[in-house]
């Protein structure tokens, strides 16, 4: 018997915590690391198949479940690698575990970013802090079928030049003439910084954007939505072509206890990912 996500009761992936290992742990930026994770059975990786922008809900045994974004992209399966911060209990208990020791994945959850959408059409992605997570699985995804898109930029925006994630990978991109990479930094204090200091929205006069061929995703602050938003509006970027991910306290993660409920959608089902078109009516929304 199948399942409504195609796959057998037994890697039934949406309700089901499946084990995993951690394979490797890389330190990122203070209180924030990179985990490669792998599914304990080989059937359960296969049948998870994520889109980028979608979580899992991560278990750590005997203290509790956190979403989570898929921070790999879906052309590199196997091992999935997710970006955590530090912030309370789960994340907490996961930063005190090793290589080699096991924790529980539900997921794929929620609707990630539209890939098939995307495909022909030129992207601009816009990151904030710890928003680069979940679209450096956009990101790689794009670069792993590179001829599938049209131009590509990514913008991102961290605090200060030592709140990169993902910077030595990130610099490598810096050279490729076939995207643009943009990166701000609030403030530097240190004066060492030798691109834009300010908000993200800075960057914005770097770029020319096509309104007709562009896409927009993003992931970061909902301050940034506001203001990024704006710049892509001034440019006359149609609102359907605006994607941003929302973050909402989360239990179920699939639609059944309401605790992440905006305007008429949850969280966790309809989203995290929005068009600007569907959520630009919900005041609480950004
Ligand atoms: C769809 C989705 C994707 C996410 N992806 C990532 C990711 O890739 N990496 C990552 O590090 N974190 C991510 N998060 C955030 C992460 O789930 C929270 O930080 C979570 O609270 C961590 O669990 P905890 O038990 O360690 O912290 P808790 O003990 O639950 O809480 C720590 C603090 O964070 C607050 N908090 C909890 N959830 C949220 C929320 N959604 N928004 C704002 N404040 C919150 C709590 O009120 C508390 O102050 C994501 C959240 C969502 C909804
Ligand atoms: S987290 Fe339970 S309905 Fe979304």
């Amino acid at each position: 018997m199948k399942s409504k996500i195609g796959v057998t009761p037994e890697v039934e992936l949406f309700f089901r915590p499946h084990l995993a290992r951690i394979e490797r742990i890389f330190p990122q930026v203070a209180d924030h690391r990179l985990f490669q994770l792998r599914f304990a059975d080989g059937a359960v990786s296969e049948a998870f198949q994520h889109t980028p922008g979608q979580f899992i809900e991560l278990t750590v045994p005997g203290v509790g479940e956190a979403p989570i974004s898929v921070s790999s992209p879906p052309t590199r399966p196997g091992v999935i690698e997710i970006c955590v911060r530090k912030a309370g209990r789960v994340t907490s208990a996961l930063f005190e575990l090793q290589r080699g020791d096991q924790i529980a994945i539900r997921g794929p959850l929620g609707r990630g970013f539209p890939l098939e959408t995307f495909r022909g059409h030129d992207l601009l992605l816009v990151a904030g802090g710890l928003g680069m997570a979940p679209l450096r699985s956009l990101l790689q995804t794009v670069l792993d079928e590179r001829r599938a898109f049209g131009d590509l930029i990514l913008m991102y925006g961290a605090r200060n030049p030592d709140d990169i994630l993902f910077k030595y990978e990130l610099l490598g991109l810096m050279n490729r003439t076939d995207m643009k990479y943009l990166l701000s930094v609030d403030a530097d204090e240190e004066g060492i910084w030798k691109q834009y200091v300010g908000v993200v929205t800075g960057l914005f006069k770097d770029v020319s954007l096509n309104p007709e061929t562009t896409y927009c995703a993003m992931c970061g602050p909902p301050v940034m939505y506001r203001f990024v938003v704006q710049e892509l509006l001034n440019r006359s970027v149609m609102p359907e072509r605006i994607f941003l991910s929302l973050e909402r306290m989360m239990q179920c993660g699939v639609g059944k206890c309401g605790h992440c409920a905006i305007g008429p959608y949850y969280c966790c089902t309809d989203g995290p990912v929005f068009s600007y078109s569907e959520i630009r009516d919900i005041k609480e929304a950004i």
